[in-house]
């Protein structure tokens, strides 16, 4: 764990007094520095947005926090083990899978988050765009150095996918379902988005980058007119506006809890509960491989997460990538 920035601590005291007053003397003794150095912490965090009512004798209390997506404040309150073990916020990326990237190579650690507000360059699955808009959504990668062979390493959508609908279900109420492999939708649209990359070599993993894309506030204007798959937010779904920072806390916690069980259980806990957010067992789907479409009714999901098809001829197919549709 890295030692806390003089902004970490304020925003850690302001959470633990959960709007009360904090003295300037407290401040001034949990930092180690002057009152002056105080004052002008306080002046930066007004500066980002954060409302707060200063009054002498009593000292500071904070009012409001602006939405944005800061490590200090997705840390405050943060309890996880290995992701977010560093987080890195950048107002605009091209992509923050190719800057996770380039944090794997040059040996980051497992658990680091890299989040953008925008992106210029959003990369999609097979090669389209990922469209994002600044101040609206979440775009986030995490590096992660699992001690797994490489062929199982495409399981781990199934961990980003479970994170995620867990995350919408706990910040919303509303249940999302999932679609096969790495699609997580709110009645039938798409909602969120998950790209893994993956570095590796004969012998292991170096590591894997595991993108995640959610349209938490993103308005209908917003999206691009020509989406080959049909795409919602959050906050058109629900019909209110999502906190970016409440939901990126929630999805590191989930995301957290799912790793650690992977590392110590493996795969198949992780299989079962995205299980619980797939609807399509026992329904007739069509599968389309680009170069032939298939049709089937879903079985389920073996123990590495294929889909298994059972065909009208009786045949099994074990579906390993492909565009499902019902
Ligand atoms: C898809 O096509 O469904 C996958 C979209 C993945 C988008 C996310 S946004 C954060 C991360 N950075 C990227 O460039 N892409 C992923």
């Amino acid at each position: 764990m890295t030692a806390k920035s003089p902004r970490e601590e304020i925003l850690r005291l302001f959470h633990k007094t959960a709007g009360t007053f904090v003295s300037g003397e407290e401040i001034s003794l949990a930092l180690g520095v002057s009152r002056t150095a105080v004052w002008k912490q306080i002046g930066l965090l007004r500066e980002l947005g954060y409302v707060i009512e200063a009054v002498s004798s009593r000292g500071y209390r904070l009012v409001s926090t602006p939405d944005t997506l800061i490590p200090a404040e997705i840390k405050s309150g943060l309890d996880t083990g290995i992701i977010g073990s560093e987080i890195l916020y950048f107002d605009e990326l091209d992509s923050t899978n190719a800057r996770a990237r380039q944090i794997g190579d040059a040996g980051g650690a497992d658990g680091t988050l890299v989040i953008a507000d925008r992106q210029t360059a959003g990369k999609g699955r097979m090669g389209r765009q990922w469209v994002s808009p600044p101040g609206v959504n979440l775009y986030a990668s995490v590096l992660l150095r699992p001690p797994i062979p490489p062929w199982q390493a495409p399981q781990l959508t199934f961990l980003s996918a479970v994170a995620v609908a867990r995350a919408i279900e706990e910040i919303s109420g509303v249940r999302p379902r999932v679609k096969w492999p790495n699609d997580v939708l709110l009645d039938g649209k798409k909602v969120a988005g998950l790209l893994n990359e993956m570095n590796a070599e004969t012998e292991g993993i170096r590591y894997v980058i595991l993108g995640i894309g959610v349209n938490l506030n993103m308005g209908a204007h917003q999206f691009p007119a020509d989406l080959r798959y049909p795409a919602t937010s959050l906050r058109l779904h629900t019909g209110g506006p999502v906190s970016r920072l409440a939901f990126v806390q929630s999805l590191l916690r989930h995301l957290d809890a799912l790793y650690q069980k992977c590392l110590s259980e493996g795969f198949s806990p992780v299989i079962a509960a995205w299980e619980g957010f797939f609807d399509l067992v026992g329904k007739p789907v069509e599968v389309d491989f680009q170069d032939r479409v298939v049709r089937g009714v879903v079985e389920g999901l073996d123990d590495i997460g294929a889909l298994l098809l059972r065909l009208a001829d009786g045949t099994l197919e074990r579906v390993l990538a492909g565009d499902v549709r019902p």
